[in-house]
């Protein structure tokens, strides 16, 4: 099977040019102008952005969770990335406390297994790690998993104490793998939280309000200075605060090995949402919580400046009815996550690109080429260039869509309700390549169930330290 894209405006995180794209199986094999090449399938990319296909690095794809399980499985989750613009995905596989990393991992892979329409990979939430787990770290990272989450927040679930974190981080350090964090302080938020509800405050905003954004800054903080003597890299997943921003940008000035994400979610929601009537506050309760509007200017910055390196959803859907509403009568009992996959790519062409906030080229580096980097996918993913992965969107930047649960070309995510809900993005993915392959073409899927394959990361190689 062959493609041949003609006419597009090619943008990578360093180039924007006009050409034609031709694809022989599964990998981009010429680029140039004019390409007169005979091909099973050809696109018409006139007046379309011809990007690389979105890299989400944050998903929770059928996790446990709270007393129930993300609605979105590897089917249903991964289908509508692609539908949204995203081709591969790193979800978070889960060392069940006091077993095997390794048995977690097999856990993850027959989760995703026949099931993905994207490529996948996997980072390993690490809840326990005496001595004697340390080998199966080395393990991990010959099959491919060269990265941790490891949690300051969650205490009694998956959280991790700092002895931990230091053995877990010097053993990854050791091997070229690198941690991510959440880092907040849960045992103090659990202390707030204790609080709070022994005064009766049961209602979604107290979800915000017993997170304070120095205790995230704190996380990040304790983070970062134990990654550095621990002699590790380190990304600090979904950063939600100026506070916190500004820990990794005192690491970074001073040298550290420190990269961050932040969410959609951060960008463009805040606060008041939990004060939505009638429980629906509940939506937006995720970890860390939504903040204070102003907040997002300086997360803006952030990415402009290069202090945050990518842009990931933490896609973790729970349904309204019967999984939000779990915690009508106690916010602590709401489960934790909400619903973004399919819609990054537009928010962020939308409100980053297209808001003038940042370039068409920042636009890929965030969404896709930056992930690939940190996490050992570039530049068979990430890119357009000879020799690459054929991942590939065909993105509209003129055409509109308002996000809604009930639009058909927006919301293919098995969870009932948006989290963008009313919101008119102008910039779309119209043709969606998985390596080669059409998978969704106009809002149509085209693509099969198990389209989707494992891939193996490297290690970390420095490529993105500056
Ligand atoms: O609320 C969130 N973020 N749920 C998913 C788990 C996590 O902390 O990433
Ligand atoms: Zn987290
Ligand atoms: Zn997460």
């Amino acid at each position: 099977m062959s493609v041949l894209i003609k006419n597009g405006r090619i943008i990578t995180a360093v180039d924007d040019y006009f050409a034609d794209v031709y694809i022989d199986k599964d990998t981009v094999t010429l680029i140039g102008q004019n390409l007169t090449m005979v091909a099973d399938t050809v696109i018409d990319a006139s007046g379309k952005l011809v990007i690389p296909g979105g890299i989400d690095p944050h998903t929770h794809l059928d996790m446990p969770f709270g007393g129930t399980y993300s609605a979105d499985d590897f089917e249903t989750g991964t289908r509508a990335a692609a539908f949204g613009g995203t081709t591969s995905i790193i979800d978070f596989a889960i060392q069940t406390k006091g077993h095997s990393t390794l048995a977690g991992l097999d856990t993850w892979h027959s989760k995703a297994e026949g099931k993905a329409a994207i490529d996948y990979a996997f980072h390993m939430i690490v809840t326990d790690m005496p001595d004697e787990r340390l080998p199966e770290m080395s393990h991990l990272a010959d099959e491919g998993v060269t990265s941790y989450k490891l949690f300051m927040a969650y205490p009694g679930v998956f959280y991790s104490d700092d002895a931990t974190i230091y053995r877990a981080m010097r053993k990854a350090g050791q091997d070229g793998t690198m941690v991510c964090m959440h880092a907040e302080n849960g045992i103090v938020i659990d202390e707030i939280i204790k609080g709070a509800r022994a005064e009766g405050k049961t209602a979604p905003i107290w979800h915000a309000l017993t997170r304070p954004t120095r205790m995230e800054a704190e996380g990040v903080h304790r983070a970062i200075a134990i990654a550095e003597v621990a002699e590790v890299p380190v990304y600090i997943v979904h950063l939600s605060s100026a506070d916190a921003l500004n820990e990794v940008r005192r690491a970074r000035d001073r040298g550290v090995t420190a990269f961050a994400e932040t969410c959609p979610q951060y960008l463009f929601l805040d606060q008041s949402y939990y004060e939505k009537e009638n429980f629906e506050g509940a939506k937006y309760v995720m970890t860390p919580a939504l903040r204070e509007q102003w907040n997002q200017a300086e997360l803006w910055k952030g990415l402009q400046f290069g202090d945050l390196h990518a842009v990931a959803t933490d896609h973790c859907p729970f349904c309204f009815n019967g999984q939000k509403e779990l915690g009508r009568d106690d916010f602590t009992k709401i489960p934790n996550g909400a619903p973004g996959i399919e819609n990054r790519m537009a928010l962020m062409y939308n409100g980053g690109a297209n808001a003038g906030r940042i370039s068409l080229n920042k636009f890929v580096e965030l969404t896709s080429t930056n992930a690939a980097k940190t996490f050992g996918m570039f530049p068979r993913k990430g890119t357009i260039a000879v020799g690459s992965d054929a991942d590939i969107v065909v993105f509209d930047p003129n055409h509109t869509e308002t996000i809604s649960v009930n639009n058909p070309r927006t919301h293919h995510m098995r969870v009932d309700y948006s989290t963008y809900e009313g919101v008119t993005v102008t910039g779309f993915p119209d043709i969606v390549l998985s390596r080669g392959k059409v998978i969704c073409d106009n809002g149509e899927y085209k693509g099969k169930m198990g389209d989707g394959r494992f891939i193996k990361r490297a290690r970390y190689n420095g490529i993105l330290r500056a």
